[in-house]
């Protein structure tokens, strides 16, 4: 165990733990150090929220047996599910949106904070990629959509009230959807990882983002410089989520909350 997850307290250890062994992968430990550089939070606030996440265990089971059912048993999916649901819980935004769905666990989590919140849309765009044949092959994509299913396959029934899910590519889909809403409050980028695709995207909802807005990317190892060039235009600092290549910012960027355990 190390200082900063002895900084959560017991209770939000365990219910995070919990949430974490019902959706099955390991990498989902959520990073408190991230999400307290993305809010400006305490670890004791960020401690609060995710003794929350014990009510998700049976929304992970959920996602974890259509992920089964689906004919896998490990999927290509969003490493920090519950992060972005602190995040929300945090940041409160009246509007989401992220691009990249594939079976859908960033978006289930992104819904199920709103659905805590009370407020707020998610908007999501996918242009998914099919299964060649009935089952999964060497040639597949990892986050191909099997046989028979379509984006956010795994998202619970009970969660898709008032989602906004669109299908086809963000080139064209996010433009006109950002000329829909007013503000934006989150954004992950999570679709296709090009350092021009992710430059566009980044540019496309710059004029959008409310004060206080967070900005997420994964996978950046394969975008070059596209996001640190972002965050240098907004002049704010980038934050990574511990040594992977999922990145944030926030605009304008939070007072720090001062880290006890700082060394
Ligand atoms: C890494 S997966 C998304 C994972 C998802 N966020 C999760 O939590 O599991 C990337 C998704 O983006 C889709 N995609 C790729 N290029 C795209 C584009 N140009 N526009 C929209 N979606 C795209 C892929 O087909 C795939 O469904």
């Amino acid at each position: 165990m190390n200082r900063v997850s002895d900084a959560l307290g017991p209770s939000a250890r365990q219910s995070a733990g919990r949430a974490l062994s019902a959706l099955g992968d390991t990498r989902a430990r959520p990073n408190i150090r991230w999400i307290s550089a993305l809010t400006g939070a305490s670890f004791p606030e960020i401690g609060r929220i995710l003794e929350e996440t014990e009510d998700l265990v049976p929304m992970e089971e959920e996602i974890r047996q259509h992920h089964r059912l689906g004919g896998r048993t490990y999927y290509a999916q969003f490493r920090a599910p519950f992060d972005i649901y602190a995040l929300v819980r945090l940041l409160r935004p009246a509007h989401i949106i992220e691009t990249g769905v594939s079976s859908g666990v960033s978006s289930a989590h992104f819904l199920a904070a709103l659905r805590r919140n009370g407020s707020g849309t998610l908007h999501s765009i996918d242009l998914p990629v099919a299964q060649r044949g009935e089952r999964f092959g060497a040639r597949d994509s990892p986050v191909a959509l099997p046989p028979g299913h379509e984006s956010g396959w795994a998202v619970p029934d009970s969660l898709r009230d008032g989602w906004d899910l669109r299908i086809g590519p963000s080139e064209s889909l996010l433009p006109r959807l950002v000329k829909e809403i007013g503000s934006l409050g989150i954004f992950l980028h999570d679709s296709l990882h090009t350092p021009s695709h992710l430059t566009f995207e980044l540019t496309t909802v710059r004029s959008r983002l409310t004060p206080g807005a967070a900005v997420l990317a994964d996978n950046t190892q394969w975008t070059g410089a596209a996001f640190p060039r972002f965050c240098a235009s907004l002049g704010v600092p980038l934050a990574r989520r511990g040594r992977t290549d999922l990145v944030g910012l926030r605009f304008p960027p939070p007072a720090p909350y001062g880290d006890p355990h700082a060394l």
